[in-house]
């Protein structure tokens, strides 16, 4: 890698706080870029403005819905005028709702029956609001970022952008249905924006995770004790490198894509980095 590709350049990363982006705001500034952390709860924020701090970087942390198009452009302004214009973006926010997904992985006649259980939600029972504030923040808070930020990039005839897709956006995940949607949704609006920015100089594409353990999906994932649940033994079944990715493993492949040189010639990509799930039929 060109190491001064970063240095001194201003780079906005949202859900910065999270497990996997807060990792990639530390490499950034560890590659000399200012960088802006962007998610709503300061708390989790701070930490990792705190670290970056103390090995000398330059951050601002910001508490923003990405969801909120003024929100966000106010946050653009702040970020101009305190790190100067955004270089390179990170759409990480993103995530899941326990209340939007079904408890069942298949249909079950209990779910339309007047006897259903009450903590059973088959896919006649999902709440369309539910669902709906899953693909708002998954597709509108990765969209609303990219013209906020892709504007300041168009402007100065250069920029890069990284989504955050998912293994749900290929083949969906039982039980998924508003997630894997909505990161199918990723995946194509990566693919549009690539063809679109073209002319503006900005390159667009995305990452696509495998099964990395955060605070949700370790309830779901792994027992107390620090065993597997069955779900967690079944995507162990179809992970070829038989373990669960760290945050650390997704920084080569996000700063390759943010690398205006190394990947000069590469939009509309989405690199999976997930120990080989996407290849492996498990049989
Ligand atoms: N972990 C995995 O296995 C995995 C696999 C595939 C894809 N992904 C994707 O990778 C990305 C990062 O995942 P992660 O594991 O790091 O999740 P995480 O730990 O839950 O972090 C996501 C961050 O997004 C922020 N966020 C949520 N809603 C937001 C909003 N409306 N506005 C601004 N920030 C918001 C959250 O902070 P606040 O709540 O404070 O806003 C949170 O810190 C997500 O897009 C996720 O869907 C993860």
């Amino acid at each position: 890698m060109n190491e001064t590709m970063f240095k001194n350049k201003t780079a906005v990363v949202t859900g910065a706080g999270g497990t996997l982006c807060s990792a990639v705001a530390i490499e950034l500034a560890r590659l000399g870029a200012k960088v802006a952390l962007l998610g709503r709860t300061v708390t989790k924020l701070e930490p990792v403005a705190a670290a970056i701090r103390a090995a000398g970087g330059t951050v601002l942390p910001l508490s923003v819905d990405v969801t909120d198009a003024a929100a966000v452009e106010n946050a653009r302004q702040s970020i101009t005028q305190q790190l100067g214009p955004c270089a390179f973006l990170v759409n990480g926010a993103g995530g899941n709702r326990n209340d939007a997904v079904t408890t069942t992985t298949e249909f079950q006649p209990a779910e339309i029956s007047d006897k259903k259980p009450e903590d059973m939600r088959g896919f006649f029972n999902l709440d369309p609001a539910r669902m709906l504030d899953v693909i708002k923040l998954n597709t509108i808070g990765t969209l609303i970022p990219c013209q906020v930020f892709g504007r300041e990039m168009a402007q100065r005839g250069r920029g890069a952008i990284v989504n955050f897709a998912s293994m749900n956006s290929y083949r969906p995940l039982s039980k998924n249905l508003a997630y894997s949607l909505s990161k199918a949704g990723v995946v194509n609006l990566t693919q549009w924006l690539a063809a679109y920015l073209a002319p503006a100089g900005i390159r667009v594409n995305a990452v696509a995770p495998g099964f990395f353990a955060n605070e949700r999906s370790r309830k779901i994932l792994m027992t107390g004790d620090g065993g597997l649940t069955a779900r967690g033994q079944n995507v162990m079944a179809h992970t070829p490198m038989k373990r669960f990715g760290e945050a650390q493993d997704l920084l080569g492949a996000v700063c390759w894509l943010l690398d205006d040189e190394r990947a000069a010639f590469v939009t509309g990509i989405t690199v999976a980095v997930d120990g080989g799930f996407s290849s492996s039929s498990g049989v």
